[in-house]
């Protein structure tokens, strides 16, 4: 059986994005794969590191996996940060990590632009940790959205060099991995082309229908296309993409119609699409609201989960060590 890891950074609540991109797949890996699923915190701290604010994040993050159908009897879920072994392997993957690598990363990159008084160490050692968290259990596959695909890739070439330094074998190369489509990017409603945090454009997953609602007629459109069969804007192009992932196949061919012979009309098609998000939104913001304030299950999944991640981590730990050389008196 293969393993499946996976981690979302805890840094406020989930959002489509993180579901079609990410959590959707996780619920349906669960029952054919060894599966890890762990709440990214450590990593939450390279850009949020409010101390009122990380474990709120972090309940946040679990109560929203869980309700949207992480089973803690079939995957092991945990936090990151109780899991002391990432540390370590992070510490010596940095050994062999270049700073003229992890600085030419896309994401470090993006943030080190967009917050340059806060250029710390962490996010430019972001990719390692993210090797760390994925090599501590040795993963086959890691499900993850297009932003993370050089991180992925940068696991490998870790893992490549440590096995290539030590001579051995010991590290698996991941795959991205998304349940056999290609990687689900969700857009923004605003045009953007990605639905994200940093970018104030998200639907979440507690929002009520009204909220929805609301956001969805908020949605950038124009006044409609001129000649039969044009091409789309960006920002049609992200509601087309929208229908795609969450309507019917016939209620995205009656719009690709409308579209094409410029009959197209933006209420009409904002409403359908409010009303498929709330399909999908609903139940889980139900089952949110039932587990968020179940104190005693929280502490039982992650005292249980982080109990399966340390056995499993330990050993990859112990033979890593052994591997690089160090021994004890
Ligand atoms: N970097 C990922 C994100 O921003 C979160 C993450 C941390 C992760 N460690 C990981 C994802 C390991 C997959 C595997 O969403």
């Amino acid at each position: 059986m293969e393993t499946v890891l996976s981690g979302i950074r805890s840094t406020g609540n989930l959002h489509l994005g993180n579901y079609f991109g990410a959590l959707k797949n996780f619920i349906k890996m669960q029952d054919e794969n060894k599966c890890f699923f762990f709440i990214a915190d450590y990593h939450s701290l390279t850009t949020h590191p409010d101390p009122k604010m990380l474990h709120p994040n972090v309940k946040n993050v679990l109560t929203e996996y869980l309700a949207a159908g992480i089973d803690p009897e079939k995957a092991t879920l945990y936090v990151q940060s109780d899991v002391p072994e990432v540390c370590e392997l992070y510490l010596l993957l940095n050994m062999h990590a270049y700073l003229g690598e992890l600085s030419k990363t896309a994401s470090f990159k993006d943030k080190a632009r967009k917050s340059p008084d806060n250029v710390n160490a962490g996010l430019l050692t972001y990719p390692t940790l993210m090797a760390a968290d994925i090599l501590i259990h040795n993963a086959d596959k890691v499900p993850v959205g297009k932003d993370q695909e050089q991180h992925l890739e940068m696991t490998r070439k870790f893992a490549r060099r440590f096995n290539n330094l030590y001579g051995t074998e010991f590290f698996k190369e991941p795959v991205a991995y998304n349940y056999g489509q290609e990687l689900i990017k969700i857009p923004g409603l605003d045009g953007s082309g990605k639905m994200g945090k940093s970018e104030g454009n998200c639907i979440y997953l507690i929002d009520d229908d009204k909220t929805i609602e609301k956001k969805v007629k908020r949605a950038l459109t124009d006044e409609g296309p001129k000649e039969f069969n044009s091409p789309k804007p960006d920002y049609i192009e992200n509601l087309f993409t929208f229908l795609k992932v969450l309507s019917t196949p016939d209620v995205l061919a009656y719009y690709e119609d409308k579209w094409n012979k410029c009959e197209i009309r933006y209420g009409d098609l904002k409403k359908q699409l409010a009303e498929d998000i709330i399909k999908v939104v609903k139940p889980i913001r139900e089952r949110i609201n039932a587990i968020q304030n179940d104190e005693a299950y929280l502490h039982k999944v992650t005292t249980e989960g982080a109990a399966k991640a340390r056995e499993h981590a330990s050993k990859t730990l112990k033979e890593v060590r052994q591997i690089m050389g160090f021994k004890s008196f």
